[in-house]
Order: C-alpha cells, then structure tokens, then sequence
C-alpha cells in the first residue's frame, strides 16, 4: 500500500454508553478525495478525530500505508487538519501562523514568508497578514486555517466543515482551490461537509454516515441513482418512493408490482438479494419521472392527478397525486418549456419511466416487520 492511503479498521469510539462510533472498516486511496456527509452527530468529526489522533479509539487500528498509527500523536501523522474550530494561535499574527507549519520543519525564514504570502493571495486575504486572529470575522479565520493548513503540502489533509462560514461565492472559490491541491499534489483528503451538492462535486467518493456508523460508501452517482437504503435515498436529493411487491428476476433487473392495483413495470434490482414477493420501495428521481397525457383510458401504467406545478426557473416541478391511492404523492421535474403544452392543476397524466432509472430499495418497515412476524 502506497504511503498516503488510510486504513481503517475495526475502529470504534464509545462516550460512557453511547457509541459515537460503531466498529468501522474504510480504506481511502492514495490520492482520493473521499467526503463524510451525514446528519448532525453521525459521527463524522468523530471519525476525523481518531484519524488524526486527536482522541483515543476503544477498538481498532488506523494505518497510514503499511505504518500503524493507531495509538502515535498527531505530530507523528503528516496529516493536515482543519477542524470545525478553527485554532489558530492567537498571540501570532496571521503570517506567523501561516509560516508557522513551514518553520516547524525547518524552512528559511525568507522562504517561509514568501510561501505564507502566496497561500494568503490564494484564500483572498493578502492584506491581513499583520493581524491577529481576534481582529479577523470567523470566515476570515477559516480560510487562514486553511492557508496555514495548504502551505506545507501534507500528504493527507482531512478537513471537517472548513467552509461552513463562508458566503457561496468564496465558498465555491474555495471549493476550486481545494480541488486543484488536491489534483495538483495528489493530497489524500476526507472532508467533511453538511452540503450535499459540495459533497457531490467535489468527491471521488462519499461516505454516508448514519447513527455512529457508514449506511453507504460508493461513488456520487452511486449513491445518487443507486441507493441501497431508504435513508440514502431520501438523505440525497428529492426521490420518488414508490411501494410495490417484488416479482422474478430477469437479469440485473427485476419485475414489480406497484400499489394496490399492482401496476407492472421493471426497475434496476440494485444488487438487492430478495426473495419474489418482498415489501419493496421503487425509487425514481423527479427528473427521471416522464409525464404524458395518457393514450387512452384502457392503457395501464401509472396515473396521477396533477396538484401544483412550479416553475422554479430553469426546471419546472409537476406535483401529482396518483390515482391508486396506495402510492404516495409524486414529483416529477423536467426543463422548464414554452407554455404551449402547459400542465395544468387537475390534469391527469400518465407517469413514466426507463427501467434503468428505477431501483429497488428494501422496505425497511416492511422488513422489520416480517422479521418480528417470523
Ligand atoms: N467528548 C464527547 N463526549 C460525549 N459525547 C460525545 C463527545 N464527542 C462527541 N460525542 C457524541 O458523539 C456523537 C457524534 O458526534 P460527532 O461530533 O462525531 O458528530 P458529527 O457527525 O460531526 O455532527 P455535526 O454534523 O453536528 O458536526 C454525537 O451524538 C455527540 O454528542
Ligand atoms: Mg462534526
């Protein structure tokens, strides 16, 4: 294993009862961006902290390449870190602070100066370097965080909300500069964030925390289009969730049954491993829902009674109540058009969608309780 790759095992954290962190394995590539999203108190700072040895685990092992630093400080980890506080020194001005890294391993002071001005041009403050931390706003302070945290070009950076105070514009300046360290020097970065749209941007791959534990890892697009449970379909954008009964398999696709009036259609099984019959969700996104005006009254499919329509600029939103009351109200969302072909509030329209934009997703409730039933 190459030197800046992590690997996690069995790691796991507890305060008293409660387990902040439930024995987890993730291993983070060389050079990969890898982003923690989840709710509040998932456990995603404190993941990153036992990363950077900031506090001790109960149970596991963290390795940085082959080396085991499980148990080494923090001063021992070539990691960079930009934490939620932003902990800066306070009796240095913010060019000392920013030097104060490249000093620490012996750089000349005249270089150290020249390296600390050009990571304040980057983050858009040059003309604050003889301030002291008190006399900056907190965005001011982050994005010194960050500058003193860039300068040394660490080799694994880890990062938990460092642009939660800036406004969108510096945010998404930053968000550039953040992505060309990244690529430029092959840094190793988990990064933590609450925006799911900088999470699906920026990421090589996300991990969806939930509870003290990891709900999914995988790709943006992964768990965007192919969520394996209903919390990640629901944490991640808008969804669909359509109830319906499982029928065989054919391929990587499966048959189902969709309400009351068991409407057929096919969608992506999703490597979901479960017997014919089971209580399912069928997730679409909104923008994978077509709409039409239905062929005719004996053509079977999908109905939906149309509630509102929004038009949100570039996309317009169409709110439908389907028919079958056992389905629960739909979104669909398509590029906003001319108004020739308007939908109308009352309109009935036939839903539609491609196979390989709908997947199955286990009906937690369902599940629990036939496992209760058994
Ligand atoms: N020192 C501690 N003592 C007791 N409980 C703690 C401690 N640190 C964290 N916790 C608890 O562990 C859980 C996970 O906390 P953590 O800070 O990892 O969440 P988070 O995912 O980073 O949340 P946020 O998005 O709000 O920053 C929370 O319920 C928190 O209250
Ligand atoms: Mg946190």
């Amino acid at each position: 294993m190459s030197s800046s790759s992590l690997t996690v095992q069995g790691l796991a954290k507890r305060y008293g009862d409660f387990v902040a962190l439930a024995p987890t394995d993730l291993v983070v590539a060389d050079g990969e961006f890898l982003t923690l999203l989840g709710p509040s108190g998932s456990g995603k700072t404190t993941l990153l902290s036992l990363l950077a040895g900031l506090v001790p685990p109960d149970e596991g092992s963290v390795r940085i390449g082959a080396q085991d630093v499980t148990y080494a400080p923090p001063y021992e980890r070539d990691i960079g870190v930009v934490f939620q506080n932003y902990a800066l020194f306070p009796h240095m001005t913010i060019e000392e602070n920013i030097a104060f890294p490249l000093k620490m391993r012996k750089v000349a002071a005249a270089e150290a100066k020249k390296q600390a001005r050009a990571a304040l041009e980057m983050v858009h403050l040059p003309h604050i370097a003889g301030r002291y931390p008190r006399e900056l706003s907190g965005g001011q302070q982050q994005r010194v965080a960050l500058a003193r945290c860039m300068v040394y070009k660490p080799s694994i950076i880890l990062m938990d909300e460092p642009l939660g105070a800036l406004d969108k514009k510096l945010r998404e300046h930053m968000q550039l500069e953040i992505k060309r360290l990244h690529r430029e020097m092959g840094t190793t970065v988990v990064y933590v964030t609450h925006d799911q749209e900088e999470a699906m941007t920026m990421s090589d791959r996300i991990c969806l925390m939930n509870a003290g534990r990891i709900e999914q890892l995988g790709t943006p697009a992964d768990l965007y289009f192919r969520p394996r449970t209903l919390f990640v379909a629901d944490f991640l954008g808008e969804s669909n969730l359509l109830p319906a009964a499982l029928g065989t398999r054919v391929g990587d696709e499966a048959e189902i049954r969709l309400g009351s009036d068991g409407i057929p259609g096919r969608a992506l099984a999703n490597g979901q491993d479960l017997p014919a019959g089971s209580a399912v969700r069928v997730m679409v996104r909104p923008q994978n829902l077509g709409v039409a005006r239905p062929a005719g009254d004996g053509v079977p499919g999908v109905r939906g009674r149309v509630s509102d329509v929004m038009v949100t600029g570039s996309l317009t939103k169409v709110y439908m109540e389907p028919l079958d009351r056992a389905l629960p109200p739909l979104v669909a969302a398509f590029p906003t058009r001319n108004e020739a072909d308007a939908i109308r509030i009352d309109d009935v329209l036939a839903l539609s969608w491609n196979s390989r934009d709908a997947v199955v997703i286990p009906d937690a409730a369902a599940s629990a309780g036939a496992a209760k039933a058994a």
